[in-house]
């Protein structure tokens, strides 16, 4: 009888701290991304941070100077919770060149990536990296500092720990024909310039939407390191995730790491890091995040 009366306090107590479009974390996170309500930016460039205060950002700039925390923060997208966590906003400008050590400066992007502090170093054998793992994070487009997607935009991704590819893309805009699109073969086309791509570990696109100019996009990916497949799971503002594609194979291996943020790549180009075209950047270009956390997915857990 006791375990009856206490029982729907404690959900009172969830369901008055959570609004009407957000979800509660339902398994163990593995890394969490989502930024407290109280986070400074000053403290992005410090150990407070939940991501590397140093990688992979413009080479003369900080990622107080990168984030901006966007005015408007209602609603929350729905892994974030009111008056705990908010949402960021990365942006790019013509400063966005990353010296890639002795590689020198990556002149072909304009870049800006956050990679989660704990996943950061050392790269490859994590727990993100094994078992069943399920990347979660939500974007919203940014009127006033929109993506030129004639480009291709490569905004999330785990990347191989060798850094000889990905086990999945998230990217909008133009897919350059090097990463699997048609770009610069014509491909410039309105459906294919408006919408997310997530692409497997061949590149090969599975999941494909329209770009959404207002409210939140929520975008989930299970990696199943066991049984070598993929699968996405997606909705709209306060709506549950849903599965959008069934369980596909997919190549896992390789270890490595999550990034986030904008990587802009050029067109016209032959390298992709080193040459090409970028028109010079009016201000500078954003894209906001929300519900940044990746979970541990064994036995069938996933946060919906
Ligand atoms: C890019 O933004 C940074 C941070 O606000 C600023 O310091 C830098 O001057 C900007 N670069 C250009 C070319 O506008
Ligand atoms: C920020 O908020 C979190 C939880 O909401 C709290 O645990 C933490 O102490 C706060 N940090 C500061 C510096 O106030
Ligand atoms: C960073 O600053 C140095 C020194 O002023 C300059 O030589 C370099 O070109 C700058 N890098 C970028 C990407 O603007
Ligand atoms: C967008 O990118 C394309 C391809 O680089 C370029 O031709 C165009 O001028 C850019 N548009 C804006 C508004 O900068
Ligand atoms: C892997 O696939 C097998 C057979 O389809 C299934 O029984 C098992 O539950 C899957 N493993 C995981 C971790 O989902
Ligand atoms: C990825 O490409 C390789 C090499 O062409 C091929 O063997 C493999 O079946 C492809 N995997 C998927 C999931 O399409």
């Amino acid at each position: 009888m006791r375990i009856s009366t206490v029982l729907p306090l404690v959900v009172l107590a969830s369901a008055t701290l959570l609004g009407r479009n957000e979800s509660a974390v339902r398994c163990p996170i593995i890394f969490d991304g989502r930024v407290l309500t109280n986070l400074t930016l000053a403290a992005l460039d410090t150990t407070t941070s939940p991501y590397s205060p140093r990688y992979v950002k413009g080479e003369n700039l900080t990622w107080s100077s990168i984030i901006l925390f966007p005015p408007t923060t209602t609603p929350r997208s729905r892994f974030d919770t009111r008056s705990i966590h908010k949402p960021f906003e990365v942006t790019i400008n013509d400063s966005s060149i990353f010296r890639a050590g002795s590689s020198g400066l990556q002149v072909g992007f304009r870049r800006a990536g956050l990679l989660l502090a704990d996943d950061a170093n050392p790269v490859g054998s994590d727990a993100a990296d094994k078992g069943v793992v399920t990347f979660h994070w939500s974007v919203r487009q940014d009127e006033h500092k929109p993506l030129n997607l004639s480009h291709e935009y490569m905004n999330v991704w785990h990347e191989k720990a060798e850094y000889s590819g990905n086990q999945f893309t998230f990217v909008g805009g133009v897919v350059l024909k090097q990463d699997g699109g048609g770009g610069g073969n014509g491909a410039d086309t309105p459906e294919e310039r408006n919408s997310w791509k997530v692409q497997d570990a061949n590149n090969t696109v599975v999941f494909r939407t329209p770009i959404l100019s207002t409210g939140w996009q929520n975008f989930a990916i299970g990696l199943d390191y066991a049984n070598s497949t993929m699968q996405v799971l997606y909705s709209t503002n306060g709506a549950p995730l849903k599965a959008v594609t069934a369980a596909v194979p997919n190549d896992n291996s390789g270890g490595g790491q999550l990034q986030l943020g904008i990587a802009k790549k050029p067109t016209e180009t032959e390298s992709v890091v080193y040459d090409g075209y970028q028109e010079s950047i009016v201000g500078s270009e954003g894209q906001i995040y929300g519900g940044v956390f990746v979970e541990d997915s064994s036995g069938g857990c996933v946060s919906v």
